[in-house]
């Protein structure tokens, strides 16, 4: 009696073991019209790419080295420059279009933060200047935008991948962004509206090339991952 409880059960528990084996973690992959699909996909594997554990390079710090930024009038160079904040954002939309081989790609962020080092010199009105300082800039839920065109590729792993081959990035100008930079030696305190306009132009320059740095590793994520491997439904 007991054995034959026993016999039942493990029988049983084979036969739930081989059910769900069958019908669990199945993939179905995407059809490349179906958006909801490849945005899930997307974000299923985002937090894994951007913390670097899918053989890309980590998207979270994100950092560059000294760049120069020629402004009207003043040679802007940033150093020490960090983006921090990518893991908390969410894919919010994948669109593939077969015809004309284009792609949008939305990232919705609730919280980013850019910093940099500065050193400009130069023309800000009549005055001459030459300061060196940092800078902080925080994006509030902020909409990272892109749009471009793909091709796609047979890998290594003889399956099919996709490659972002040119794409252009948009701001969010409806998000909250606050700057704040300091002058290492404070010398006046004053603040032109230049002052500031400078600054703001060259942040904006900063988080196109920190954008061009993702779009990289976002590439390398597609070298190691197929689309098989990526874009797929799990029932
Ligand atoms: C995605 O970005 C495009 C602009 O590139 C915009 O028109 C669209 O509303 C955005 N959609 C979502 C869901 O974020």
């Amino acid at each position: 009696m007991c054995i034959n409880t026993v016999n039942m059960l493990s029988g049983l528990l084979i036969a739930l073991l081989l059910f769900f084996d069958c019908t669990l973690g199945k993939r179905v992959p995407c059809a490349f019209t179906d958006e909801k699909c490849l945005t899930e996909s997307c974000d299923r594997s985002f937090k894994k790419f951007i913390n670097g554990k899918s053989g890309a390079q980590s998207s979270d710090p994100m950092h560059l080295d000294s760049m120069t930024f020629d402004l009207p009038e003043i040679k802007y160079v940033v150093k020490n420059n960090f983006f921090v904040g990518m893991s908390n954002c969410h894919v919010v939309l994948t669109r593939i279009s077969l015809e004309g081989s284009t792609f949008v790609y939305n990232i919705s962020c609730p919280s980013l933060t850019m910093k940099m080092d500065y050193d400009m010199k130069g023309q800000l009105g009549s005055k001459n200047i030459d300061e060196k300082g940092n800078c902080e800039v925080n994006f509030d839920d902020y909409l990272l935008r892109f749009v471009g065109d793909y091709s796609q590729y047979n890998g290594v792993d003889n399956k099919i991948h996709l490659q972002a081959k040119s794409y252009k990035f948009t701001p969010d100008n409806k998000a909250r962004v606050h700057y704040e930079c300091k002058k290492q030696s404070s010398g006046d305190k004053l603040k032109s509206n230049k002052w500031r306009d400078t600054h703001q132009q060259a942040a904006k320059n900063l988080l196109q090339s920190f954008m061009a740095k993702y779009m990289r590793n976002v590439n390398r994520f597609l070298e190691k991952t197929s689309n098989e491997d990526l874009f797929y439904q799990e029932l």
